[in-house]
């Protein structure tokens, strides 16, 4: 959460992604220059509040509002009473749905899951329950079904302040009440590893209910404890071995998987975002990875696993950081697949990974690197989808070419290949072969001139109108001097929407367009300079869009993450985004999330009739909520949400969206 900073990095608030350190991309590539007006004001006249006040000299303003707000109500595509905004420790959804909690931290995933009781939670346990601070969720359906199918769920990262009994003391400094960690055991340090990962379970909808069925026969727990291989380019490399793993192929584990993908072939791809947490201790004196780590921001320490695990001490395992970083894809299909990390996916703070099948069968997936003035990327695989041979996907992900893109002031995206020998890409450089440009895909981006971004987050696909969107969440540390066309405000405190059409409408395209769909932040606070069309009511608008989803219909939901009391004065959830006609940036809200929480998910069912959405990390926060106001630990949170009882814990948690008595969602 933006409003919420302990001293103790331990805390870990979202901060690993969030912190006020110093921005990390040291380079000066020049974003497009001080072009500010020129490219926004191309699109941002033609509706809303801009146009209302450039025209408002001739023709009165408030007859320009009814008519725009009528003809963007009538235009939206979006059919629901809006929830309001506010801020309580309950969730809550748009009048005429249900919102069923479907699976919490803790959740028995397996016949001989112990059931959970916090008080006496163990990593066997932990590692045979659903994970902690669920974040990315997917669909794949079971024979076709949308009401039968497994449920993908990435587990981000651990709360021991909210997880674990008796580890917090509120101390009195400067006349103010803090929270005191405890340094966590080693016991609890496996329970925040088994904690970590990732979910695989089925899930069926009887009588217009999911349920969760447990002991499925492809019910599955990855953790920061299961065996991976590194596969492409980078496997087998000097610079990913260690001593456990002389061959450079075998990892344990994966961390800190924020959003991610269900690919065309039924597999689940998870991103490795925030790294440098895990790791501790200091790199050998002189160590030729030190300027590597330190463009990733590694080590950072909030965890204290180097004290028990070599792997995450730099002074024992130096080259470890670089088998952290990647895209992990999962087969579904056999609980017993190893996981292999895809290394021709590039190496960076990995924030998801959707993708769309192009005209010719090639594969693309948007890729975002989640830091302050990083980039915005693509993969397109080599190789062809093949619909009816689903063995003939196995291993797509192991070659391509991955770009990185340059917005240009004229409307147009360049999308530049990260390839060995090409450009700056050279041994002049300090790269010897395309493992090394893919360790440090963000020195070969830095190289390439490509545009840096407001901390891109999730960005989807569209299948249906063929655009591509682009979540830019913040960036509070952007001046005035380095504003570009693609990031138009300094101290960009709500972020904003970049929509792009790829050239042709093919999404391999190394060129397209580009356009802001929307800048975020309260319409009616002139200096924030938000966009959203003059229909978007109170409720409607938001800030920080984080991660998103298009339904079947093509239409674009918004989920939100770092709002609150003093950010918005409302939680974070989930916004039903207008991107066509007169309705075009017309946002509407959907559900709200309880004190703390970060709205994550959101996926679809392929019926339209679902929406899950995932609850991370309630409770987190809640000094500055005059509802609360005090520090929010295990044994005092900010809310017990969802269970409300005093010996259960706040719980993040997945929830399934449903209309009363049936039906597609928002029609
Ligand atoms: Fe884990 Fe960038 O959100
Ligand atoms: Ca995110
Ligand atoms: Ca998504
Ligand atoms: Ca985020």
């Amino acid at each position: 959460m933006t409003e919420h900073r302990s001293p103790d990095a331990r805390f870990r608030t979202s901060l690993l992604e969030e912190n006020d350190g110093p921005a990390i991309n040291p380079t000066d590539n020049r974003t497009m220059g001080e072009i500010i007006a020129a490219r926004f004001s191309r699109r941002g006249f033609l509706t809303g509040s801009l146009a209302v006040a450039a025209i408002a000299a001739t023709v009165s303003p408030l007859a320009l509002v009814a008519a725009d707000d009528a003809r963007a109500a009538e235009g939206s595509a979006f059919k629901f009473d809006e929830l309001e905004a506010g801020i309580d420790d309950k969730h809550h959804v748009a009048p005429g749905y249900d919102a069923d909690v479907l699976l919490r931290w803790g959740d028995p995933m397996f016949a001989d899951s112990p059931d959970f009781d916090p008080t006496k939670q163990s990593a066997e346990a932990q590692a045979r329950q659903f994970g902690y601070n669920n974040d990315y969720v997917g669909y794949i359906p079971i024979d076709g079904s949308a009401e039968h199918g497994l449920l993908v769920v990435n587990h981000e990262y651990t709360n021991p302040h909210l997880m674990f009994p008796g580890i917090v003391k509120i101390v009195e400094k400067d006349g103010k009440k803090e929270p005191e960690l405890a340094p966590l055991s080693k016991e609890q340090v496996d329970i925040e590893m088994a904690a970590h990962g990732g979910t695989i379970v089925e899930i069926r909808k009887d009588g217009g209910k999911w349920q969760v069925v447990r002991d499925g026969k492809l019910n599955r727990r990855i953790t920061s404890n299961t065996e991976m291989a590194l596969s492409g380019p980078v496997a087998g490399h000097d610079r990913v071995k260690t001593n456990a793993d002389p061959s450079g192929t075998k990892v344990f584990g994966t961390v800190n998987n924020c959003a991610g993908g269900v690919t065309p072939w039924g597999t689940y791809v998870m991103a490795e975002e925030n790294i440098h947490g895990y790791f501790s201790g200091e790199l050998p004196e002189g160590h030729k990875e030190a300027a590597n780590y330190k463009r990733l921001g590694i080590p950072e320490g909030a965890y204290e696993w180097g004290a028990h695990y070599d792997r995450f001490n730099l002074a024992k395992e130096p080259n470890e950081p670089n088998r952290f970083g990647w895209i992990v894809e999962v087969d579904v299909n056999d609980p017993n697949s190893v996981p292999r990390k895809r290394t021709a996916m590039g190496r960076f703070k990995h924030e998801g990974a959707e993708s769309i099948v192009a005209k010719d069968g090639r594969v693309v997936f948007y890729l975002g690197d989640d830091e302050r003035f990083d980039y915005v990327y693509k993969f397109v695989t080599k190789g062809t989808f093949n619909a009816n041979d689903h063995a003939a996907n196995k291993d797509l992900l192991d070659d391509g070419t991955l770009h990185v893109a340059k917005f240009a002031e004229d409307g147009t995206v360049e999308w530049l290949p990260i390839v060995f020998g090409q450009g700056p890409l050279t041994a002049e450089n300090g790269f010897a072969s395309q493992a090394d440009v893919l360790i440090e895909t963000r020195r070969a981006a830095d190289l390439l001139g490509a545009t840096k971004m407001d901390r891109p987050e999730d960005i989807q696909p569209n299948g249906v109108n063929g655009k591509v969107y682009v979540m830019l969440t913040n960036n509070s540390k952007r001046k005035a001097d380095q504003v570009d066309a693609a990031n138009p405000r300094a101290n960009n405190a709500f972020g904003h929407i970049i929509e792009i059409a790829e050239a042709d409408g093919d999404f391999t395209a190394s060129k397209g367009k580009w356009e802001v769909l929307l800048k975020c932040g309260d319409p009616s606070v002139a200096d924030v300079g938000a966009t959203f069309s003059t229909a978007t009511t109170a409720n409607g608008w938001f800030g920080m869009p984080d991660n998103c989803a298009v339904d079947s219909a093509g239409r674009l939901w918004v989920a939100t993450d770092g709002q609150g009391p003093k950010a918005t004065g409302r939680t974070d959830g989930l916004w039903a985004v207008d991107t066509e006609g007169a309705a075009r940036a017309t946002s509407k809200l959907f559900f709200r999330v309880p004190i703390g929480a970060e709205m994550c998910g959101p996926l679809f069912a392929p019926d339209d009739q679902t929406a899950f959405v995932a609850v991370q990390h309630p409770g987190d926060g809640g000094e500055d909520w005059d509802g609360f106001g005090r520090p929010s630990y295990y044994e005092d949170p900010s809310t017990r949400w969802p269970d409300f009882k005093a010996d259960m814990p706040v719980r993040p948690a997945v929830v399934a969206i449903t209309k009363q008595g049936g039906g597609k969602i928002a029609v």
